[in-house]
């Protein structure tokens, strides 16, 4: 097999005056690109600066025959590094957001300072960088965008809520430019490096820190870097010889119509199920399931001749069905032991206009615009006027007066309808 050469190509490797950066910047000079070493040359805490990290670097790749040039702006200023590829080497094909500084401390204790200069070093830094590439990479349709990401991001690390939420940034970052430069052959990934460096020294001991040489790392970015390598918007890690992939799954999930609060708890254990989860390309793909799932529930609600209660009726006593619902998620034990389905015929005097059920059988209780579903039938159905049954939900008109005068007839099991008064006295619920 061919090695894998980046004759004619620019890279640009940003902090690549030390640690990772150096390493991935000497590497691909040796593999023949021309390299734009770039560093600000300040502390881990993104303090003071200097040209000697760049400088250093730049004099090693060229003692070992490469080209280089070393450039000593913040990535903030993505233009000016930009310029340095352009104005010395005519192009650009490769970037690689390494930059990177750190601000840890606990939650509690970090300042707007900190949290600004993370996010401006490590996610305004690798959209200003790419960003100024990006027209150079449409043009020539080809370019190569590689972000530094962190496992403190995918996973959360004690202390570094500043830096993990920056990092997690670069994820959707990379995800997003992959998508908008796929047809231009612009891929972008991201990776998860662990490696020994001065970043490093913070947070692990000395002789571990020996033990991840940030050379373990450069492979694998060369490789995203080179024209064969056909991966975009993926996340890799690496670290100490080891390689792989890292994925986001979505469990299968359960549609529910109408969902409550309490059928999100009583169906917990369905919706986390992770049995099945499903990797997702794209925000577009998952909004696609959620559509699809929603047009499923849709027409099955209106295959069982339902409509959720209030939404297009415009009775009066719809508004008074829509509390009905309400009050029955908060009162839905006191009715669990009716099993009764209640169908509410409602007038305007003379004929029809509308129906609601209330299904105390089939869980999740619930009261519905429309007739009783297919299969059931109906416990107890009253027949009321529009008018009328305001006056009885509000306690205007007695029920028993009402049923006298023929205001509201009843078919069915009747003495339903005064368990339900009892319940709904006891309680003040409108039920
Ligand atoms: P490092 O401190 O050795 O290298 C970072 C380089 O970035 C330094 O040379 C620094 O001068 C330069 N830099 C800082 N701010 C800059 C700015 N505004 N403009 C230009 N250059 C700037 O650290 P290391 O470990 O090599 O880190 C490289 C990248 O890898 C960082 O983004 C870091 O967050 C990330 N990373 C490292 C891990 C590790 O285990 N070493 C783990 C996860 C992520």
């Amino acid at each position: 097999m061919s090695s894998l050469r980046f004759d004619g190509r620019v890279v640009i490797v940003t902090g690549a005056g030390g640690g990772l950066g150096r390493t991935y910047a000497v590497e691909f000079a040796k593999r023949g690109a021309k390299v734009v070493v770039n560093d600000l040359g300040g502390t881990a805490h993104g303090t003071s600066s200097s040209t000697s990290m760049a400088d250093k670097v730049v004099q090693e790749i060229r003692a070992a025959g490469g080209t280089a040039i070393a450039n000593y702006d913040s990535v903030e200023f993505g233009e000016k590094i930009v310029k340095t590829a352009i104005d010395n080497y005519g192009r650009v094909d490769v970037i690689v957001n390494n930059a990177g500084i750190l601000r840890d401390k606990s939650f509690m204790n970090v300042t707007e300072e900190d949290w600004d200069l993370i996010m401006k070093v490590h996610l305004k830094g690798a959209y200003s960088v790419t960003k100024a590439a990006w027209p150079y990479f449409r043009k020539q349709q080809y370019g190569r965008v590689i972000n530094t990401s962190s496992n403190s991001g995918m996973y959360g690390s004690f202390g570094q809520t500043n830096y993990a939420a920056a990092k997690m940034g670069l994820i959707g970052l990379s995800h997003s430019l992959a998508l908008e430069g796929a047809k231009y052959n612009i891929f972008a990934n991201s990776i998860l490096p662990t490696a020994g460096s001065r970043l490093t020294l913070t947070v692990m001991p000395e002789e571990i820190v020996d033990m991840l040489k940030p050379e373990y790392v450069t492979p694998l970015v060369v490789f995203l870097a080179h024209e064969s390598c056909q991966e975009n918007g993926n996340v890799f890690e690496a670290g100490g010889g080891w390689y792989g992939q890292v994925q986001s799954y979505r469990s299968v999930g359960k549609a529910i119509a109408n969902a409550t609060a309490e059928n999100i708890r009583d169906q917990w254990k369905a919706i986390t199920d992770m049995k099945g989860a499903k990797h997702f390309e794209s925000g577009k793909e998952v909004s696609a399931d959620i559509i699809s799932c929603a047009s499923e529930l849709k027409e099955q609600a209106e295959q069982e001749g339902h409509k959720p209660t209030g939404t297009t009726s415009n009775v009066k006593s719809a508004a008074l069905f829509k509390e009905m619902s309400d009050g029955l998620k908060d009162n839905a034990n006191l009715v669990k032991n009716l099993k009764a389905i209640v169908l509410y015929i409602i007038t305007d005097g003379k004929k029809e206009i509308a129906r609601f059920t209330l299904d105390l059988k089939n869980q999740p209780f619930c009261v519905y615009e429309g007739d009783v579903k297919k299969g059931e039938k109906p416990t107890t159905t009253l027949t009321v006027a529009d008018d009328d049954f305001v006056q009885l939900s509000t306690g205007k008109l007695n029920p028993q007066k009402a049923f006298m005068a023929g205001k509201l007839k009843v078919k069915g099991n009747i003495m339903l309808l005064q368990k339900l008064s009892v319940i709904a006295d006891k309680k003040k619920a409108k039920l």
